[in-house]
């Protein structure tokens, strides 16, 4: 029997996934171990492979078939734009991508302003100003601490995840728009699903009733 290859997000997401899992009996004892520098595990009883790659990764990997299935949030899959199949909604890590700056910017926004909008994810930003606002803006592709943008005067505005909100509360900038909710989901490669869809199909199915259980 082939195996069925797991490419996870390294960090908080590969963890809550392997709870998940366990719950429907696939176990990884030595995933677990978090001080272990390893990236590869094998469940050689379900013949089950798991990797733990970066998050912005884990589309890559499914898409070419590297992996058979992946767990990897909504944003990347937005960002990365992949062919795969998206399947389930694991309703984890639940934020939202917002348009966020000073409140001096809502004006700006509102007279669809030329304006710089600073982002770790130039996709969903460009994909947001000009298809569905129809506002040219200059994207600034960062990597990190998104929020300093706005206060250096680096840019007027940023499209960043939200999730308790207090990063922007503490640097004195709100959310102007909401683009869209985000979470974790599983992703599975497209040639997989029809070649392995037995055994596919019944992992998703079986993670579908323990999400809805809980
Ligand atoms: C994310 C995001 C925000 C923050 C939002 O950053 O980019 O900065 O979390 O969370 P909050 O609404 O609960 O404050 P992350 O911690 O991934 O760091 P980074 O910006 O340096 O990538």
């Amino acid at each position: 029997m082939k195996y069925i290859t797991f490419a996870l997000a390294k960090g908080r997401l590969a963890m809550n996934t392997l709870a998940l899992l366990e719950k429907i009996g696939i176990t990884c004892e030595e995933m677990k171990d978090k001080s272990s520098r390893k990236l590869i595990f094998v469940n050689e009883e379900l013949k089950l492979k798991f990797f733990l790659s970066k998050a912005s990764d884990v589309p890559t990997y499914v898409e070419y078939g590297a992996a058979d299935i992946g767990v990897v949030g909504k944003d990347t899959i937005l960002e990365e734009g992949r062919k795969l199949y998206e399947v389930l909604d694991l309703n984890m890590g639940k934020c939202r991508m917002c348009v966020a700056g000073p409140e001096s910017a809502k004006e700006l926004l509102q007279h669809h302003e030329m304006i710089r909008v600073a982002s770790k994810y130039p996709h969903i930003a460009k994909d947001y100003f000009y298809n569905k606002k129809h506002q040219t803006v200059e994207i600034i592709k960062l990597n990190g601490s998104v929020e300093l943008a706005p206060i250096v005067g680096l840019s007027e505005v940023i499209v960043d995840i939200v999730e308790t909100g207090s990063t922007l509360r503490e640097n004195g900038l709100q959310v102007l728009e909401e683009i869209c909710p985000l979470s974790a989901r599983v992703v599975v490669n497209q040639v997989s699903m029809k070649m392995e869809n037995e055994r596919i199909s019944k992992i998703i199915n079986e993670l579908r009733k323990v999400i809805e259980t809980n």
